[in-house]
């Protein structure tokens, strides 16, 4: 099991859901912020937390949100930025790199 953040954080990253983590599992990228699936320890602190509502438990995520486990966990794969499980966010786990995904999802109008 693992929380998993969805689309509406695309270009928001409020960044209140890496405050409360107890774990500090939530890393920042160039969009948006990922949850190593590996470090959560399913605690349910940063879903109230996300002003805009795109954290969701790995079972419940809306349809259309689903691709987003796998970008979650791609994140951290060789093919971005190759960190695995660093054990907890710090100044030297911060990427300008997104899954593919995220890269490529259409700007939001606002
Ligand atoms: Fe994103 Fe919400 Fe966290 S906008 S950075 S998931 S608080």
């Amino acid at each position: 099991m693992t929380f998993v953040i969805t689309s509406a954080c695309i270009d928001v990253k409020d960044g209140a859901c890496q405050k409360v983590c107890p774990v500090d599992c939530i890393y920042e990228g160039g969009r948006m912020m990922y949850i190593q699936p590996d470090e959560c320890i399913d605690c349910n602190m940063c879903v109230p937390a996300c002003p805009v509502k795109a954290i969701y438990r790995d079972s419940e995520m809306p349809g259309e949100e689903e691709l987003f486990l796998t970008a979650n966990a791609e994140f951290f794969g060789e093919n971005v930025t190759g960190w695995g499980s660093p054990g907890g966010t710090d100044p030297e786990h911060v990427s300008k790199l997104d899954s593919p995904l995220v890269r490529d999802f259409a700007v939001k109008k606002s």
